[in-house]
């Protein structure tokens, strides 16, 4: 990819060293050192190059340093020119349009937009983890951030020249989902999905609201009758149950494990129509029922190689003192594992399947703990890849007071979130009267809001909490999924209505009035974003572009006529301009899980 800023790096650094060896001064400065930056101001130049960390070595000030290296510079295609500490650059706005949208249309195949990144991290092999989700409930708001990050940040990886595996874990075993479990055991009366029609994995989930219901009911009349608050959920009747369930279930009870097996199956198949909706994928699923044991075996391993130690109440534990943590439980008395337990397991096998250079785990921030304390573990117990286990951790989404009503005792949920999107998009299209034009109404609906979604989800960096807005995602002015949608739309049916114009050999030089200047520039920098957002393992870098884009895109299209240009090499080169622009769009959606529209 074309690198002015690099080039002129080049070319500063030269200049510097120059001076320095007139100077007498035994040094130079590698290209790397050069800042580089956009100027405040478009209309002071292209790039401004800071001269302040020269100041030392060469002991003068920097105005004076950069009125003598600007000067020094010369036969360079761009002007250069000093002003106060900064040497700034205007590039020669022809040439560079020409030689940046070529570089974009020899990049592309078909619709397929292969622009070349910076190659950071080719052929790295990194497993992302994400969305992992425990099969006593459907998904929620909550997961759906989860999975636009992880699936987004594969995306981007693979964008940036890593191989990218995708994986998610299934929690589906433990006391959580013997709880849904014993509800419907004792009040399920035989119904399914089927015969209710409800979503399966919903179907689940309204045992599992049953049973907390239950033990709140059955805790209160404790109290009453005089047992002490804290603890008295489990003393409940119901929860000693779900107890015995979960002791049946691991010795292996053929009537449980039948019903576990049949329950978890409504759940999975239920939350698999959720991400098939939403664009989300796993090259592979892990289950937890499957590696618990082979991480109970490792604790116990661990427990006589020393690393770990057994409390007078038979549990493991482990000494953290020294890592300044806390002592932690690693089996309870009972031998029964707790949470962290299946997760060396699920590592161990995770690297045993793909020898992984990085592994990424795409949690929420409050299992930050869990997370240092698994990687020390694993370190601890002798596997060195656990260096490269990394805990992308994100924060909470909130939803606007009252803005919907979330079923009681659960949060809200991810598919009646995005039924409300769609349907409030559905009456937009219906009140403007485009539901002839757009084809498929219910279609479109459902694209936009997902486009919406993932958009206002992603534009947030990751570690923020968040608020939530539908209302505001939605809207089609301002910074939203659906603003961006309509701006592809409308490039593409300009493209369309524009088929019979011959667009070979556009002449790119046309390219120079600011507001077309200032979107080749931004074209040029989208490889560079791509690359950041890689290595930074943050989208919100690629939403921040589009917007960018966007309002280029905008001003452009306001200021400068195209099909209508009365030059005709002239409207030729826009008009390439603006499918260069749908090119790059079109790749940024697929990065931030965004559905293009041709129509809209
Ligand atoms: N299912 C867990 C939860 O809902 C998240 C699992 C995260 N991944 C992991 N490897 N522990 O809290």
């Amino acid at each position: 990819m074309f690198d002015y800023k690099e080039t002129w790096k080049k070319i500063i650094a030269g200049a510097v060293n120059k001076l320095l060896n007139e100077a007498g001064i035994n040094e130079t400065i590698d290209d790397d050192k050069i800042i580089a930056e956009n100027p405040p101001d478009p209309g002071m130049g292209d790039i401004g190059f800071p001269m302040f960390s020269f100041s030392k070595i060469l002991r003068k000030g920097p105005p004076q340093i950069a009125k003598v290296v600007a000067e020094s510079i010369k036969d360079v295609s761009g002007t250069v020119e000093a002003q106060g500490p900064y040497i700034n650059v205007r590039l020669d706005r022809s040439k560079t349009s020409k030689v940046i949208l070529e570089e974009i249309f020899k990049n592309k195949t078909a619709d397929n937009f292969a622009f070349a990144r910076p190659g950071t991290k080719t052929g790295r092999k990194v497993m992302v983890e994400f969305s992992s989700p425990n099969t006593n409930k459907p998904l929620h708001l909550g997961h759906l951030r989860n999975n636009v990050l992880g699936e987004s940040v594969s995306r981007i990886l693979k964008a940036g020249g890593a191989e990218v595996r995708k994986v998610c874990i299934i929690n589906d075993r433990g006391i959580h989902i013997c709880k849904s479990m014993l509800a419907y055991k004792e009040q399920g009366q035989g119904k399914t999905p089927e015969s209710e029609n409800i979503k399966s994995d919903r179907f689940v989930g309204d045992f599992y609201v049953l049973f907390s219901r239950d033990v709140k009911k059955e805790a209160e009349q404790l109290i009453a009758h005089g047992i002490e608050k804290e603890g008295a959920e489990a003393k409940t009747q119901s929860m000693q149950k779900a107890q015995e369930l979960l002791r049946a279930w691991e010795a292996g009870d053929s009537e449980t494990v039948e019903l576990w097996k049949k329950m978890n199956k409504w759940s999975i198949d239920g939350m698999k129509k959720t991400y098939e909706r939403t664009g989300i994928s796993f090259d592979k699923y892990y289950y937890e029922s499957e590696t618990y044991m082979l991480g109970k075996d490792e604790v116990l391993k661990g427990l006589e190689k020393g690393i770990f130690y057994k409390q007078e109440d038979g549990a493991v534990a482990v000494d953290l003192s020294e890592e300044k943590l806390d002592k932690k439980i690693l089996l309870r008395s009972d031998g029964t594992s707790i949470y962290i337990t299946q997760d060396f397991g699920t590592a161990i096998n995770r690297h045993e399947d793909w020898q992984f250079d990085q592994m990424i785990y795409v949690v929420g921030s409050e299992q930050q703990y869990h997370f240092k304390v698994l990687f020390i573990l694993l370190e601890k117990l002798g596997y060195s890849w656990a260096k490269s286990l990394h805990h992308l951790s994100y924060g909470m989404v909130y939803l606007p007071e009252g803005t919907m009503k979330s079923r009681e005792g659960t949060v809200v949920d991810a598919d009646d979130l995005i039924d409300s999107l769609r349907d409030l998009a559905l009456a937009e299209i219906k009140e403007k009267g485009r539901e002839e034009d757009v084809g498929d109404p219910d279609e479109v609906a459902e694209k936009v809001a997902l486009g919406a979604l993932h958009y206002y989800l992603l534009q947030t960096s990751p570690v923020k909490d968040m608020l939530f807005d539908p209302k505001e995602s939605l809207s089609f002015t301002g910074n939203t999924g659906p603003y961006l949608q309509y701006m592809g739309a409308r490039i593409s049916s300009m493209i369309r209505k524009s088929k019979e114009q011959d667009c070979a050999n556009a002449d790119f030089s046309l390219l120079t009035t600011d507001s077309e200047w200032e979107l080749v520039k931004i074209l040029a920098e989208y490889p560079f974003t791509v690359s950041d957002a890689a290595q930074y393992l943050d989208p919100s870098r690629i939403a921040g572009y589009l917007y960018e884009l966007s309002k280029a895109f905008s001003r452009f299209y306001h200021e400068c006529p195209i099909i209508t240009c009365e030059d005709k090499s002239l409207s030729k080169a826009r008009l390439e301009l603006s499918r260069a622009v749908m090119f790059v769009l079109k790749d940024a959606f697929y990065l931030a899980c965004i559905p293009f529209l041709e129509v809209m």
